[in-house]
């Protein structure tokens, strides 16, 4: 893969069923916490969610308040069955990376 698709790998908003994989920051994880666009993480690994809200067990709202970067739903994965665990896995969409000018005042 040559330099400019790394970035625009890393820049280009994922699209639910695509299989991209790039960095993100935590204002852009932020902006995926709604029924159009969900993503949860589990530590530093982003997921998205989207696909399951309507079928999800537990309502969409379970999946919807910890969307976005609101919480770190590495407990919430743990309590799935095997076979929910391996369908959440799937949808890894890529890692949370430090907002390069936020680190210049010290913040995450
Ligand atoms: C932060 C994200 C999530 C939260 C907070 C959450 C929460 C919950 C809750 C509260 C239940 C109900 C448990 C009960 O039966 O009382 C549940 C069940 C379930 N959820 Fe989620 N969920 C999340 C993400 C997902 C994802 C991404 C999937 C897709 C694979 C999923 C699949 C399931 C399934 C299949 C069940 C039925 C029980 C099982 O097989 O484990 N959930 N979830």
């Amino acid at each position: 893969m040559d330099a400019v698709s790394i970035i625009a790998t890393a820049y280009v908003h994922h699209v639910p069923g695509a299989p991209a994989h790039g960095t993100y920051t935590m204002c852009q994880v932020r902006r995926h916490n709604h029924v159009g666009s969900a993503w949860v993480l589990v530590g530093t690994a982003i997921y998205d969610v989207t696909p399951f809200l309507r079928s999800h067990p537990g309502g969409a709202q379970a999946i919807l308040k910890k969307s976005g970067g609101a919480a770190d739903c590495t407990e919430d994965l743990l309590f799935h069955s095997k076979r929910a665990q391996k369908e959440w896995k799937k949808n890894k969409v890529g890692t949370l990376r430090r907002c390069p000018r936020v680190r210049e005042f010290g913040l995450f």
